[in-house]
């Protein structure tokens, strides 16, 4: 059997990249002695929210204490609901906890894994649950964004604030407006894996409206209008220097990233053509920066050892979908809630993607899955 090795992702990689741009801007936030909320997070709050489209970014600590404190600026009421997706990881549904409010899922749309707006629109006409509903988010999984104008449509019939969720899409587009943008406010996560990641944790609100982004900017900080003077409860959440540093020199090369990780997406898709598997469905008018490449198949588990046999690394986002999470079983939620939130949580596998990754090693990967079907 040919083997060689092809890791899921590769940080180390990227950082060789751009090893002098990195180490000078580190070593210059070290020189300074400024290490929270100066002038790398102010101009790194200004260049990001710039990139999106937006009149204000500002930085926090984490995607989901930006999803959080975005839910409390847009003005959530304690025990409000908010409705979001149920196919991702516990961050989203995490930060409406923490808000004070309580999460309800509606299901996704199969092709692209994201919101489907009929859906929301049911559940609002039958009058929703318990508790009024004050906000939808929206998450724009794996580099692909929700399906952004009916569910703005239907979430301004029913006075809901809608908060995009695009911890996973950096630079994505949706008719021409990068996300982010669309919404009252737009979610951002650094962490190191993502296409615009950080070397440790970090976050980002952008936000066109200026009432919002005032009390996102006391909420991260005690609540406090200047030093010592609080007017409202907040927390600690804030973007350190270090990592507003690195990411500014990271934001200067992210196009040219996304541009690459969607040539290997083409790349695995036309290779990967005719076997007996789901490549991913790209939405018309709207861009896909691939955070992930995720197929589906019925054979996931035995497709997954398969290709970690041939040192393929894979991962599965995600495998049990939220509403069915022990966390959350006091929703009352039950198995065939969610059908196709359900089965793309048993369908789904991830291949390898990152920019530095080599043509070679796409086919390498393609050949093994080939083979799979094959055997
Ligand atoms: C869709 C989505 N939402 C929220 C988050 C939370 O971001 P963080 O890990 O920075 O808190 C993540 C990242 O893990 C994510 O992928």
């Amino acid at each position: 059997m040919r083997t060689r090795q092809v890791p899921f992702f590769d940080l180390t990689a990227q950082y060789l990249t751009i090893r002098e741009e990195i180490d000078a801007a580190m070593s210059a936030v070290l020189r300074s002695g400024r290490f929270i909320l100066g002038e790398e997070v102010a101009a790194f709050e200004r260049e990001f929210a710039a990139y999106c489209g937006t009149a204000h970014g500002v930085g926090v600590a984490s995607g989901t204490e930006a999803l959080q404190l975005a839910l409390m600026a847009c003005g959530l009421r304690p025990l409000d609901s908010v409705i979001t997706v149920a196919n991702v990881s516990a961050p989203t549904a995490a930060a409406i906890v923490s808000a004070g409010a309580r999460p309800v899922f509606v299901d996704v749309d199969l092709d692209t894994h994201t919101m489907d707006p009929r859906k929301l629109e049911e559940y609002l006409r039958r009058g929703g649950g318990p508790g009024g509903v004050s906000a939808v988010i929206p998450v724009h999984l794996y580099g692909q964004p929700a399906d952004m104008d009916p569910i703005l449509h239907v979430a301004r019939e029913h006075g809901l604030r809608v908060i995009e969720d695009a911890c996973q899409a950096h630079g994505t587009e949706y008719k021409g407006r990068r996300v982010g943008s669309i919404g009252d406010a737009g979610c951002f996560s650094f962490y190191p894996t993502k296409n615009l990641g950080a070397y440790g944790d970090g976050g980002m609100v952008v936000t066109n409206d200026d009432a919002v982004a005032a009390e996102l900017r006391m909420l991260r900080s005690y609540g406090e209008t200047v030093k010592y003077r609080n007017s409202m409860h907040g927390i600690n959440s804030r973007l350190d220097e270090i990592q507003a540093a690195v990411l500014r020199v990271k934001l200067r090369h992210l196009d040219r990233w996304n541009s690459v990780r969607h040539f290997h997406a083409t790349l695995y898709s036309g290779r990967l053509k005719g076997l007996d598997l789901e490549t991913p469905v790209e939405r018309r008018d709207a861009s896909h920066i691939y955070h992930l490449y995720v197929v589906r198949t019925a054979k996931r588990e035995s497709l997954q050892v398969w290709l970690g046999e041939r040192g393929i690394g894979t991962s599965i986002h995600y495998p049990l979908p939220l509403h069915l999470q022990q966390a959350y079983e006091e929703l009352g939620y039950r198995k065939g809630d969610l059908p196709v939130t359900e089965r793309c949580c048993h369908e789904v596998l991830s291949l390898p993607m990152y920019p530095e990754l080599s043509g070679e090693a796409i086919e390498y990967v393609c050949d093994a899955i080939r083979a799979f079907e094959a055997s």
